[in-house]
C-alpha cells in the first residue's frame, strides 16, 4: 500500500526505451515515440492525481541532436503537435507548463519555439501541478549558463566571488524554483542519468525499471513509488540501528 504521507513533492522521469519498443515490433523508431505519447499524458494525469507538486519529464537532451536528421526532425515536429493536441486538457486540469533547456537554440524550428512559449503563457496562471518539459536540456548546460550568469555579476561588481554559495547557484539555474526531485525514475533498464538534473539530483532516490516507456502503465508507476517509499533517505546521517 502506498503511504499518502510519503508521496514525493517532485518526480522526475527519464522516458527511455521508445526505440527498443518499436524495434521489438519491427516498426520504425518513430513509432515508439508515438506510442510513448499516450504513456506521457496518462502519467501526467496519474501523477497530478497523486498530489505531486512538480513533474519533470526528459523530452529531448542536448545530446539527442546526434541522432539521424530524420529522427531529430520527427521529434521536433512531434513535440510541437503533442503540445498543441494536449495542452487544453492539461490546462483544464490546472497544470502549469514550463520548458527548461536551451530553448532559444536556433536549431529548434521557430514554430516549435513559439508553441513552447504559448503553452507556458496559456497555463501561466494555473495553480495545480507544475509540469516541466526538459527540452534541449542538459544538466551540464544548465550549470554552465549559471556559472556564466554568476561570473557576469562578479565582473560587474554586484556580487563578491567569496559570497557565491549553493543558494547563488540554484538561483542562477534555468528554473530556480524547481525543487530537487525526491525520486528520479528511468525506464528501459538503463542505469544512468544521461545529463539529467545534474545539480538537482544530488540526493535523489534513483529508481530504475526495465519497463520500456510506451509500456509504463499505472502498475509500473505504482511499483516505482513503492520502491521509493521503501528507501531510507539519510542525507548523510547515520543509519538507524
Ligand atoms: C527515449 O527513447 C525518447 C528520447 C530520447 C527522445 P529512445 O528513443 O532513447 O529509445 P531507445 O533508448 O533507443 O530504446
Ligand atoms: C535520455 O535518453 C534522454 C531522454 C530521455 C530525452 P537517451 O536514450 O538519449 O540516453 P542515452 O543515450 O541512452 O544515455
Ligand atoms: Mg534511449
Amino acid at each position: 500500500m502506498l503511504d499518502p504521507d510519503r508521496i514525493p513533492r517532485h518526480i522526475a522521469i527519464i522516458m527511455d526505451g521508445n526505440g527498443r519498443w518499436a524495434n521489438q515490433r519491427d516498426l520504425p523508431r518513430t513509432a515508439g515515440h508515438v506510442a510513448g505519447e499516450t504513456t506521457l499524458f496518462d502519467t501526467i494525469d496519474r501523477v497530478s492525481d497523486l498530489g505531486v507538486a512538480w513533474l519533470t519529464v526528459y523530452a529531448f537532451s542536448t545530446e539527442n541532436w546526434s541522432r539521424s536528421d530524420e529522427e531529430v526532425a520527427f521529434l521536433m515536429a512531434f513535440n510541437e503537435s503533442l503540445l498543441v493536441r494536449h495542452r487544453d486538457h492539461v490546462a483544464e486540469r490546472g497544470i502549469r507548463i514550463h520548458f527548461m533547456g536551451l530553448v532559444d537554440d536556433e536549431r529548434i524550428p521557430a514554430n516549435v519555439r513559439r508553441q513552447m512559449r504559448e503553452s507556458e503563457e496559456i497555463t501561466a496562471d494555473n495553480e495545480g501541478m507544475r509540469l516541466v518539459f526538459a527540452f534541449n536540456y542538459g544538466g551540464r548546460a544548465d550549470i554552465v549558463q549559471a556559472v556564466r550568469a554568476i561570473a557576469h555579476r562578479v565582473e560587474e561588481g554586484s556580487l563578491l566571488a567569496g559570497d557565491v554559495d549553493e543558494e547563488t547557484v540554484v538561483g542562477s539555474l534555468m528554473l530556480p524554483d524547481l525543487p530537487d526531485p525526491e525520486m528520479v525514475i528511468r525506464t528501459s533498464g538503463e542505469q544512468r542519468l544521461s545529463n539529467f538534473l545534474t545539480w538537482q539530483s544530488a540526493y535523489s532516490e534513483l529508481v530504475f525499471t526495465d519497463v520500456l516507456w510506451p509500456d509504463f502503465d499505472e502498475q509500473a508507476l505504482h511499483d516505482c513509488l513503492i520502491e521509493y517509499q521503501g528507501r531510507d533517505r539519510r542525507f548523510g546521517g547515520a543509519a538507524d540501528e
